[in-house]
């Protein structure tokens, strides 16, 4: 990976997300239990995420799996210079925190709403056209049951991009099989990193 010329990213801030994503693997790499591992996204997936985000600059951004905040952190610096913001849910406390603690150091923590919480409590709560792009990245095994509500809060529009669905085929088979039946929806898998199924709301 080379820096464009135009300086897209900071190299000091590019440098710092490699380092963050390099200790990740290195730990995962060495953890036992699935609960301790990061499950980073790939360095490709966030600069996809990074465009995606920086052309449509949407006012309301949800991830859904937060991790250490690796992800959060390129959907964060998409829209560093812009008003959107980012909802990010997890249900570990102590994988929250480390993300957070990843914000305050890149200045970010003002763009993002961290929220420890289920995503399928929170989406249930969630307000109709409320969303404008969702990153889904969590339990595979919960996602055809977050479906209804994905459509109600996503905007016309709004995008939603599904990580793993070419590393985990299986586990999203059920949920893109879904999508795929729903009619005022387009939907394509682009092999970038673990597989990225990308749906906009017509
Ligand atoms: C693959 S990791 C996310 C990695 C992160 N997006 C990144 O690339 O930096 C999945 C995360 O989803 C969280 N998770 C699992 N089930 C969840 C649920 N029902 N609601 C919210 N978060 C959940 C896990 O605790 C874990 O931290």
């Amino acid at each position: 990976m080379f820096l464009n010329k135009v300086d897209m990213l900071k190299k000091d801030w590019f440098d710092a997300l490699q380092a963050i994503w390099e200790e990740g693997e290195r730990q995962d790499a060495v953890a036992t239990e699935r609960s301790r591992k990061n499950l980073f996204i790939t360095p490709d997936t966030g600069r996809f995420l990074y465009q995606l985000v920086r052309s449509k600059n949407p006012a309301q951004v949800l991830e859904i799996g937060t991790s250490n905040g690796y992800s959060t952190l390129w959907l964060a610096l998409a829209l560093r210079d812009q008003p959107g913001l980012i909802t990010s849910l997890d249900i570990l406390a102590a994988k929250q925190a480390q993300a957070s603690a990843n914000l305050e150091r890149f200045g970010l923590a003002g763009k993002v709403s961290l929220e420890l919480t289920d995503a399928g409590d929170w989406l249930r709560a969630a307000p109709d056209a409320s969303i404008d792009l969702v990153f889904l990245d969590a339990d595979r095994s919960r996602y055809a049951e977050y479906w209804p509500d994905l459509q109600r809060v996503l905007r016309k529009g709004g995008l939603i991009v599904v990580d793993n669905v070419l590393s985990h085929a299986d586990e999203c088979a059920e949920f893109i099989g879904q999508v795929l039946a729903t009619n005022g929806y387009l939907a394509e898998t682009y092999p970038i990193g673990k597989g990225q199924f990308v749906i906009v709301k017509d």
